[in-house]
């Protein structure tokens, strides 16, 4: 495995730009491949079984395109079908559960007296799965989990609403009764980190918030380097010249022009090379 080869990323559609950037941040030597699943966008709400296909489909896709490491940006994808993904990857596979819940139960003993709950917010999708809370509970067995499904904030982050009294209402809403019970709150979902200081607002400044795709960035890179796979030079050879071009290259299954607009938002800047594919046709064509 050459270390030369640039990292898979793959989410339902714009919002896993948010672990792409922090992902981009911690890692700055790293080159990145990111398919964006815009024609099937929001998996948030389906079932098991269609998002282990979409996933498995997206993530046949990346490798395909010679990835020395997949990391699965999506909530509900990691949630619900790592297992099905990693049984057809021979590479290292890392969503941003565990990472997000390791990083929850680490703040919150590094902090006051365990006394609250972690509270987590998500699509419904992941906490219909629970995938969280076994995760938060595994880290620590005494932990106390609360779950809430906000599926309102995706399409507000989308928008650009992030400071407006219609999203301070849905926050209140979604977040009013279990606000008193937590101490740390897990930011669940690829766009819920645009909202960031609405939910701070709402929850109040004793809350801690984890953001799963930092928490994932960071283990991403010890990995890397536990795996003798980080990027540490460079460039120099021709056949390293030709394994990374150094421009990152993002991948959409729909409407690129919208994921463009979006990801202004998210990134600051539109995205370098961005290209509209179909990944699930031959699949189809051999069904
Ligand atoms: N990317 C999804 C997640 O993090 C949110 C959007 C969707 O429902 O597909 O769970």
């Amino acid at each position: 495995m050459n270390s030369h080869l640039p990292i898979g990323i793959f989410d339902s559609g714009v919002g896993g730009l948010t672990v792409y950037r922090a992902l981009h941040e911690h890692l700055p030597n790293e080159h990145f491949v990111y398919l964006g699943d815009t024609a099937r966008v929001p998996y948030g709400t389906k079932s098991l079984a269609t998002v282990e296909r979409y996933a498995v489909e997206n993530a046949r896709f990346l490798a395909a395109h010679g990835i020395k490491l997949l990391v699965v940006a999506c909530n509900t994808a990691s949630a619900l079908a790592l297992p099905a993904i990693r049984s057809e990857l021979n590479i290292d596979v890392v969503g941003v559960i565990g990472p997000g819940a390791r990083a929850a139960v680490k703040t919150q003993r590094a902090g006051r007296a365990r006394t609250q709950a972690i509270g987590v917010v998500a699509t419904e999708s992941t906490v219909q799965s629970g995938a969280y809370t076994a995760a938060i509970k595994k880290a620590d067995a005494n932990a106390t989990v609360v779950e809430r499904a906000c599926p309102l904030f995706v399409p507000l982050a989308e928008e650009g609403w992030t400071d407006n009294d219609v999203v301070r209402m849905i926050a209140e809403t979604y977040l009013q009764d279990v606000r008193a019970s937590i101490d740390t709150l897990v930011l669940g979902c690829t766009h819920y980190p645009i909202l960031r200081e609405v939910i701070q607002q709402t929850v109040g400044d004793s809350v801690q918030l984890i953001d799963s795709g930092e928490a994932t960035a960071v283990e991403v890179k010890s990995l890397l380097k536990e795996k003798d796979l980080a990027r540490l030079t460079m460039p120099t050879g021709a056949l390293e010249r030709q394994l990374c071009d150094d421009l990152d290259h993002f991948y959409v299954t729909d409407a690129a022009e919208r994921f463009s607009r979006v990801a202004e938002r998210f990134l600051g800047s539109k995205p370098s090379r961005l290209e509209a594919v179909e990944i699930w046709g031959e699949d189809r064509l051999r069904a």
